[in-house]
């Protein structure tokens, strides 16, 4: 990856640690959660808890009944979003790895919300047209798997949501490479073409986001489904 001083711990990680401490502290669930991913051997690659914290408030702000995760991880975004949702809410993750979605279940159970959130495995793609074969929307959806795939994850977002829905793509900054024209990385082209697509797309009204912390420097996508 391209170095840049902001992806160097430093000053933005000591301030994400300060901001996190006061305002996303961690409790049991969560820190059990990404101490055990860490022991199964999943990469460290979940959100930061203030970004954690940021997804959750998003989902209490647009009052999120029904949420839809596409990359699970270890389930430590997962219980910041599934933390929005009423008692009667849900949250479907899909996870490609059935190692992954074992250790999130695990952590999702330990955070009590197994009664709220369904893990589905297999390749987003295989599950998100049965998804919309069984029907109702998602009033926010988080992408956050295979990059290269992100123009497709917006497109099938797009139609498993409604007017008034939110969706977030993360990573779309990626220490900067998004601009980097000679980055061909199909994880970096794919990132551009889902901004493209963000800029373009008649039912979305979007922006984005650079982010620094303890994650390094990257960024996420806001966007708003419009009718
Ligand atoms: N949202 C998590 C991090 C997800 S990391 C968090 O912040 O805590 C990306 C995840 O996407 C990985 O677990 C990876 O196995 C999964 N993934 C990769 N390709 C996928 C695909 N085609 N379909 C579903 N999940 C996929
Ligand atoms: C990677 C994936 C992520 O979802 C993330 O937040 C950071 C890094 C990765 O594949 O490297
Ligand atoms: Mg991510």
């Amino acid at each position: 990856m391209t170095s840049h001083p902001e992806s160097q711990p430093g000053p933005a990680a000591t301030v994400d640690a300060y901001l996190s401490g006061l305002l996303a502290p961690a409790d049991e669930a969560l820190a059990a959660a990404l101490a055990d991913s860490e022991a199964a051997g999943l990469p460290s690659i979940s959100v930061s808890a203030t970004n954690g914290k940021l997804l959750h408030l998003i989902a209490r702000i647009q009052g999120a009944r029904r949420i839809l995760e596409i990359g699970t991880l270890g389930g430590y975004s997962t219980i910041w979003l599934a933390r929005a949702l009423p008692a009667d809410g849900t949250l479907i993750t899909l996870e490609y790895s059935p190692h992954h979605a074992e250790v999130a279940r695990a952590n999702i159970a330990r955070a009590g919300l197994d009664k709220v959130v369904e893990v589905r495995v297999g390749a987003a793609l295989d599950s998100l047209p049965l998804l919309a074969e069984e029907g109702g929307t998602f009033d926010l959806v988080f992408i956050d798997a295979d990059k290269v795939n992100n123009p497709n994850y917006l497109d099938w977002a797009v139609r498993l949501t409604r007017p008034g829905s939110v969706i977030v793509v993360d990573n779309v900054v990626r220490s900067g490479r998004v601009v980097d024209p000679a980055d061909t990385d199909p994880n970096v082209t794919g990132t551009r073409a889902a901004l493209q697509l963000l800029a373009d797309h008649p039912q979305l009204d979007a922006t984005a986001i650079q982010t620094v912390g303890a994650k390094g420097y990257d960024g996420f996508a806001l966007a708003y489904v419009q009718g």
